[in-house]
């Protein structure tokens, strides 16, 4: 059979040597308050680049303390974390794998003690802060906050960048009419709800010159929350600001049920691609090697992105290349075990 899933994809100078991804995942493992990476974040990430992974994205990390989802999110808001991330970086290219950071501002989901701020003063639910207004000028900072951040993620090594704008977080917020209420230019018609997200990612730009992903929640599973079509607009607007890849999530908006099944975000990632043509990552349920080989080889996404199978298993792509026969000669260190096994 012939094999996609470990085929290598580029994006720009960067060559993944396959198409698996570590999906960005929150470990809550920072001491509190202060943002830097631990010693288990190391361990975490490492194992899944010894692992065979393409990719290995990190969690959802704050670019400013009052966007952070908890106390104990990784930040990238100060200089003082560079350090901690680059040991991360150095340890998952060591061990082959590119590596992504995702820059993340929580906005109204953040669970913190001192005031929150969104595009509208709406809270998320009776268990969260009512969030105050973004002024314009606190619009400005924020905007600036992800291009500091981006600075230091080409401090640390990353390869890759991800911007998430997905799951109901602070650029979420922006672009979907459920949460933003706003009355000025970042407001009202879709053209304004996407103005925060794309001047973050030309502000990002001015200084990170790599390949950048956009995560998307392109389902808000709410009848007046952003439609297909919306989503087809944004995914364009992508593409004309030259975004590489949008990584295709959905719900968290607001705390509406989401039915979940195998693959069931695969669609999104199908249409987005086909309608905007852009390349897309396939999220949700991708468990088996089969399946990834699927969406792959059926061309309805460009990267599958595991999360909750990696947490299982770390060596993932190791068993999905068993399933499909597929002879992985790494890591080095483990292949004469394999053949005697
Ligand atoms: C997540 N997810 C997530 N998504 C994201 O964009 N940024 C993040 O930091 C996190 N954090 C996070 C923590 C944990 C513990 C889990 C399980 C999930 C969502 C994740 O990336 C993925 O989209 C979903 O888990 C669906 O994929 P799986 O788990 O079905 O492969």
């Amino acid at each position: 059979m012939d094999n996609k899933l470990f085929s290598p994809i580029h994006f720009g100078d960067v060559t993944l040597k396959n198409r698996i991804v570590m999906s960005p995942m929150c470990m809550y493992s920072c001491k509190p308050m202060d943002g830097t990476v631990q010693p288990f974040h190391i361990a975490h990430y490492e194992s899944r680049a010894v692992g065979q992974v393409g990719l290995v994205m990190v969690e959802a990390t704050a670019v400013q303390p009052q966007g952070r989802i908890s106390y104990e999110d990784l930040g990238i808001w100060d200089d003082l974390h560079v350090e901690g991330l680059k040991e991360i970086t150095n340890r998952v290219h060591a061990n082959g794998a590119k590596s992504a950071i995702q820059l993340a501002h929580a906005g109204r989901k953040a669970s913190l003690a001192e005031p929150i701020f969104a595009p509208s003063g709406l809270a998320f639910s009776k268990d969260y802060h009512v969030p105050n207004e973004m002024t314009t000028k606190e619009i400005t900072e924020t905007i600036k906050a992800f291009k500091d951040g981006a600075t230091r993620a080409k401090q640390a090594g990353f390869d890759i960048l991800e911007i998430h704008g997905a799951h109901g977080y602070l650029i979420n917020q922006f672009l979907s009419p459920l949460t933003n209420k706003r009355q000025d230019e970042y407001g009202g018609p879709r053209e304004n709800r996407y103005r925060f997200l794309s001047e973050v990612i030309d502000a990002v730009k001015s200084v990170w010159t790599g390949p950048i992903f956009v995560r998307l929640s392109a389902n808000e599973y709410d009848p007046n929350g952003n439609t297909m079509d919306d989503f087809i607009y944004f995914a364009k607007q992508l593409k004309r600001q030259a975004i590489d890849l949008i990584d295709c999530s959905s719900g968290g908006v607001i705390p509406a049920p989401v039915t979940t099944y195998p693959l069931y975000q695969v669609p999104l990632a199908e249409t987005l691609k086909k309608e905007a043509d852009i390349a897309t990552g396939a999220v949700g349920l991708i468990t088996t090697g089969l399946q990834a080989e699927e969406i792959i080889q059926n061309n309805r996404a460009d990267l599958v992105f595991v999360a909750r199978a990696l947490l299982r298993n770390p060596y993932w792509a190791k068993q999905a290349a068993d399933e499909l026969n597929y002879p992985l000669e790494a890591p080095t260190q483990y292949v004469r075990g394999w053949r005697n096994s």
